[in-house]
Formats: C-alpha cells, sequence, structure tokens
C-alpha cells in the first residue's frame, strides 16, 4: 500500500509500505477514505516532537471504511463507514473510565501518563496514521463510531479532531453571555474555535492571525472580526483600544507551539518556531543554525 514516509525534519515522502496486519484480536484495518493534515502535524513535520522516527507514517484525523476485523471485535462490521478519534484508547482502564481517554494507561508502552496517538511519534506510542491507504485500529471496539447514514464524509472527518478540539476550547473558556472573545490562530482549530463560541452566547468574536487569506476565511465563515497583527504596532493595546481599555473576557490560543514571535523564536532567529518544551528540538534548533 502507498504511505506517508516521514525522513526526518522537513523530509516526507510517499512509500510503499506493508499493508497492515491484525495484531490482536480487538484491532481492526480500516481503508482509509479521507485524512487530513494537522497544525500538530506540522511540529512533526519540523523536527519539534521528541522520537519522531524514520519511516513513520503521521495522521490522526481520518475516516474509512472496515476492511477487516479482530476475531473479538463486536462493535464493527466489514464495510461500516467509521470515523476514528486520534486518541487510541481502551476504555477500560482507570483513566478511560474517568474520561481521560489522552491518558490511556494501556495504550501507550512508552510511557506512564500519555495514551496513544495515530500517527505521532513513538513518544505517543508509535503507532503508524491515517495518510496512508490502509491502518491497524486498535480497540475497535470502543475509538471508532459508525457515521450515520445521510452525513457527508467531508463533515465527519472534521469530527475526528478539528471540531470538537475548537468547540472543547470555547468551553473550557467559560464563555457567559455577552463575552467578548479573542481566539489566536486562524487555523481550522481556532476557526472552530471562534464558530464555536457563538454557542455559548459570545457578543463579539475576534480573532488575529497573520496570514490575510485564513483572516479573510474566518471573517466569514465564523462570523467575526479578524485582524492582522503584522499589521498593529502592539497587539495587546490594539485590542485594549477595541474593548474600550477593558480588554477581553476570554482568550483562545488556538496557535500553540510554534508561535510566530515566542521567546525561542527570538533567542534562535528562526522563521519557524522550535516548541521550547523539547529539548530534542532545542537541540536541533541550536545544531541546525551551526550549520548555517
Ligand atoms: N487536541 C489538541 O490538543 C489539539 C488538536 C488539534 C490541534 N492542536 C494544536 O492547536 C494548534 C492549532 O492547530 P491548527 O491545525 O489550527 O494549526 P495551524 O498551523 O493551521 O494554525 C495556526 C495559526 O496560528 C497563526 N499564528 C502563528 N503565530 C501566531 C501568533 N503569535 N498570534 C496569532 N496567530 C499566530 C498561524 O499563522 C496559523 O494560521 C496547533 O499548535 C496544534 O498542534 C491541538
Ligand atoms: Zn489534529
Ligand atoms: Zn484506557
Amino acid at each position: 500500500m502507498l504511505a506517508m514516509n516521514y525522513r526526518g525534519p522537513r523530509r516526507v515522502r510517499i512509500d510503499s509500505k506493508p499493508y497492515p496486519e491484525i495484531k490482536h484480536p480487538e484491532d481492526a484495518i480500516v481503508r482509509v477514505t479521507r485524512s487530513c493534515i494537522c497544525g500538530s502535524d506540522l511540529h512533526l513535520y519540523n523536527g519539534n516532537v521528541p522520537d519522531t522516527r524514520v519511516g513513520s507514517t503521521f495522521g490522526h484525523e481520518f475516516i474509512g471504511i472496515v476492511e477487516e476485523i479482530g476475531s473479538d471485535v463486536h462493535k464493527l462490521k466489514v464495510g461500516d463507514q467509521v470515523l476514528v478519534p486520534f486518541n487510541i484508547a481502551c476504555g477500560k482502564c482507570s483513566f478511560c473510565q474517568q474520561g481521560l481517554y489522552g491518558n490511556c494507561h494501556e495504550s501507550n508502552t512508552e510511557a506512564t501518563a500519555v495514551g496513544g496517538i495515530f500517527g505521532y511519534s513513538h513518544t505517543a506510542g508509535g503507532f503508524d496514521g491515517g495518510q496512508a491507504e490502509f491502518v491497524r485500529v486498535p480497540y475497535a471496539n470502543f475509538g471508532p463510531t459508525v457515521i450515520p447514514p445521510g452525513m457527508d464524509p467531508d463533515d465527519a472527518v472534521l469530527l475526528t479532531d478539528v471540531v470538537p478540539t475548537g468547540y472543547q476550547a470555547a468551553e473550557m473558556g467559560g464563555i457567559q453571555p455577552g463575552d467578548t472573545v479573542v481566539v489566536f490562530g486562524a487555523g481550522p482549530v481556532g476557526i472552530m474555535a471562534a464558530r464555536c463560541s457563538w454557542l455559548f452566547g459570545a457578543g463579539r468574536v475576534i480573532v488575529i492571525d497573520q496570514v490575510d487569506y485564513r483572516l479573510e476565511f474566518v471573517r466569514n465563515y465564523a462570523p467575526c472580526e479578524a485582524y492582522n497583527f503584522k499589521e498593529m504596532d502592539d497587539p495587546v493595546v490594539f485590542i485594549k483600544k477595541m474593548t474600550d481599555w477593558l480588554g477581553v473576557d476570554v482568550c483562545i490560543d488556538a496557535v500553540g507551539a510554534e508561535a510566530a514571535g515566542s521567546a525561542l523564536q527570538t533567542i534562535t532567529g528562526r522563521k519557524l518556531l522550535i516548541q521550547a518544551g523539547s529539548a530534542t528540538a532545542l537541540h536541533w534548533a541550536i545544531n541546525s543554525d551551526k550549520k548555517g
């Protein structure tokens, strides 16, 4: 089968890879029909996630058709159209029972309190992801959901990460009716956070980014006010000024590890950002700078 293949920082290609095998009776094999590239994949691509091994396949946002099932899979049948959440979770351990699926104690032998994630380095279990023709899906009785008939597959694939992540950001912001919300970042997650803010009763939604086509999209789709921070002297003063000097009520960070203008970017002088929490990334940044 064909699959995306990571060869090192900023080097990926499509290669032939062995068809995945059922390794456990609760595994399923899914034929991927849609798969997205997430902002989180850029952290892997840029070499910022520890233990991203050459030969791995990214992709944690995918839907597809069940091709094969293990002998203990009873929730799915061959031919079902499923959406697969990006966390790999057993559904039974103490973390899963508390709803903390990202901490599943069973799915990641590489760590004690971080569960598995499709296509997200050996730090997250070393599972191959869905930017491939086929993918092995563990715990198939728990994670995957059958897509209801009539649902557009293009809508379903957004439920694997982008929509729930943006929605949860708005929910965790504790937006009260009438609140002014600012969302930093107009990528897919920021766009969904801005749109979902209205569901919680926001009175005003402002989005800040530096990419004009994204600002234009979110302005119409959220809909909201959207501004380019490159055109501001000081984003803090800009936001204060437009809110009668009160500031906003809720602030959502939908940029994350590779924010333009962060301290580490300033220190290394690199255009692309290196995640401050990763010693591997810092080492890589310093050494690649030395190499000029
Ligand atoms: N469940 C999760 O925890 C989860 C899920 C999905 C994505 N993420 C993370 O959320 C972040 C956003 O994801 P995405 O897919 O929308 O990524 P993306 O890369 O498509 O979008 C990020 C946007 O932020 C903008 N930006 C950069 N620096 C900025 C700054 N200083 N101020 C304002 N905007 C700035 C960029 O121009 C870009 O448009 C990523 O860090 C990703 O890893 C987390
Ligand atoms: Zn994602
Ligand atoms: Zn679990």
